[in-house]
């Protein structure tokens, strides 16, 4: 039997995020996919599907040409001791903390590591990710190509995998933690929850866009709405002077730190 293209070992939020986007995208079939994951309920669903199920993470490993590891970053030493000897010949991680040099001093295979995030499940997705030098041009060009059909992708330097979470893999939870708080904000001055939900979120889709299509700097932009002497520059001040940005430093600081605790 030749190997499965991609093995995916763990289906949580986002191993199962990326499966999908590879599915819906027809980036691969079915059939060159190999999958393991604990849920037997979500091996049965993918079987359905075409995919091809392992029995455990070790027969995964030694069927699949690339592997991609999707579980939480605590349990890749259990994780390794069960699959370190195993002939895959390049390993995909986008475990937070887990660096290029822990696969290195445990398996002989080359090694990508990803920093993806959640919107990718729509297209959306934004990814960072490092290489060493080992990986072959196929493998390379097979990974990158396929988080370009989930969203943006970046080539970044390794050592700044810890310090990129803050910028695109956690920041969706920023997002959503902004949206929450306006919309409680115009819940508590009377506003419908619905109506203020549906005008932030397109607000933020809107605003997002602009940016992105736009020719000018972040703060023209900005300027654009804070007309002189008028409202915006009355709440663009009042969060200067509580100084949202020292607030998000250290929450940033916080989430890396975090990253370098978990991490190997
Ligand atoms: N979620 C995000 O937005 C995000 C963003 C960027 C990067 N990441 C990274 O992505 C990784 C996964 O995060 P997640 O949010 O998807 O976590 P998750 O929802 O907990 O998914 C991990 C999955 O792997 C399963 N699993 C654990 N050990 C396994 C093993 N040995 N073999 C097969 N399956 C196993 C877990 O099963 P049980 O639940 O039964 O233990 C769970 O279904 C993390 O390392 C994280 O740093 C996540």
């Amino acid at each position: 039997m030749s190997k499965c293209k991609l093995g995916i070992i763990g289906l949580g939020h986002m191993g199962e995020a990326i499966l999908n986007g590879i599915l819906n995208n027809n980036y691969l079939l079915s059939n060159e996919i190999g999958l393991y994951t604990l849920e037997e309920n979500t091996l049965y669903f993918y079987n359905e599907k075409g995919c091809l199920i392992f029995k455990n993470e070790f027969e995964l490993c030694n069927n699949c040409e690339i592997v991609l590891i999707a579980i939480k970053p605590q349990g890749i030493d259990d994780l390794t001791s069960k699959i370190k000897t195993c002939k895959m010949e390049c390993i995909v991680s986008i475990l937070a903390g887990v660096s290029i040099d822990y696969y290195h001093n445990n398996y002989t295979c080359s090694v990508i590591r990803i920093m993806p995030n959640l919107p990718l499940q729509i297209g959306l997705g934004a990814s960072a990710i490092s290489h060493d030098i080992k990986v072959s041009e196929k493998h390379l060009n097979t990974i990158v190509n396929l988080f370009k059909q989930l969203g943006v992708v970046h080539i970044i330097d390794e050592s700044l995998m810890n310090e990129i979470i803050t910028v695109n893999g956690s920041t969706p939870a920023y997002v959503y933690y902004f949206i929450e708080t306006m919309i409680n904000d115009a819940v508590s001055r009377g506003i419908n929850e619905k109506v203020a939900k549906d005008l932030l979120i397109q607000t933020f889709i809107g605003s997002a866009t602009m940016l992105k299509q736009s020719n000018k700097s972040i703060q023209e932009e900005i300027d654009a709405v804070c007309s002189k002497g008028g409202t915006t520059i009355e709440a663009i001040n009042t969060l200067k002077e509580k100084k949202l940005n020292e607030i998000i430093h250290l929450a940033n600081t916080n989430c890396i730190n975090k990253a370098k605790t978990i991490g190997k």
